[in-house]
């Protein structure tokens, strides 16, 4: 495909949400010979989140706005970027133009695949601006390319996701719920984490019911599944177990427990209602995290 595709100036900018993704259970099951982890794991995705905008522009820009972007100003190469010429060159676009914006509303490093969703964000975005017709199925190869998360967040639906993420097979929707994530501030590196694991073989994850009926339900599959990261990331970063202990403490958490390599923590509630009493106090108790009740 080397079709020179011309956007009309008038075209207009496309917007797509990069939610947050919470790693509810993650089991390390091995390790390839290239040092990369074997995972099974079951992820949900938030309401809460980056944004990526995509308009017509000439060469690629990206403009960084929202409450994070000071963290990610002094990367050379942001991930959007990354996504943006991966999906130009698998297109074949000479010169691919999209004036970029990325809202960063998630703490960066903090295991809730924030980079990983807005480079997902980013080629569904640019394959609707360009019109280059990946569609899921071949953003999905794509973003195997761009980091072990991206695939995932492309899906961006509940998931069990396998390999080193890249084998993403739909899991049941979870119940109605109130989420809360917490982040005590300090950023995690991944590699570091799993670096730190003493045991790299562990049991796969425990048979999905085909649904979970209500929270309780979910909660008490949840509790015979484990996030092998957890351990190391807490060594490296204690305030995470602090993070833990707070977030289960809060009236009406069900279940409490870090996503991904951390720092972040979610935390389930029957309702929104639950989840919000509970940020709100902890955001008084610990006005220096990061607290946020998923709308
Ligand atoms: O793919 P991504 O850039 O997100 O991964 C960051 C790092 O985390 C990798 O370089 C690797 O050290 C580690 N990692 C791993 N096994 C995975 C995913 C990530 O060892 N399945």
């Amino acid at each position: 495909m080397t079709a020179p595709l011309s956007i009309a100036p008038s075209s207009p900018a496309v917007v797509v949400p990069a939610p947050a993704k919470i790693n509810l259970a993650l089991h390390v099951v091995g390790r390839r010979p290239d040092g990369y982890h074997r995972l099974d794991m079951l992820v949900a995705f938030a309401r809460t989140g980056d944004v990526v905008t995509a308009a017509p522009g000439a060469g690629l820009s990206l403009a960084l706005e929202g409450p994070f972007a000071v963290g990610l100003a002094t990367e050379p190469d942001n991930l959007v970027l990354r996504a943006a010429r991966a999906l130009a060159d698998a297109a074949g676009l000479r010169d691919p133009g999209a004036c970029l914006t990325l809202e960063k509303a998630l703490p960066v490093a903090s295991g809730i695949g924030g980079g990983s969703a807005d480079a997902a964000a980013t080629l569904v975005a640019l394959d609707r601006l360009w019109g280059t017709g990946f569609g899921p199925a071949g953003l999905a190869a794509l973003a195997e390319r761009l980091g072990a998360d991206v695939p995932m967040c492309v899906h961006g639906r509940t998931a069990r996701v396998g390999g080193i993420g890249e084998i993403v097979e739909p899991a049941p929707d979870l119940p109605p719920h109130g989420l809360v994530l917490v982040n005590p501030g300090i950023p995690v590196a991944t590699p570091a984490v799993f670096a730190r694991l003493e045991q790299r073989e562990n049991p796969p994850l425990p048979a999905l019911p085909a649904r979970f009926a209500d929270v309780a339900a979910l909660a008490a599959w949840l509790a015979g599944t484990r996030n092998d990261l957890e351990a190391a990331a807490t060594g490296l970063v204690p305030a995470i177990g602090m993070a833990t202990a707070a977030l289960r403490a809060a009236p009406g958490c069900r279940f409490a427990r870090m996503s991904g390599s951390g720092a972040t923590v979610f935390g389930l509630f029957d309702d929104a209602a639950a989840a919000g009493a509970a940020a709100g106090a902890l955001r008084v108790a610990r006005p220096d995290w990061w607290v946020v009740a998923d709308p």
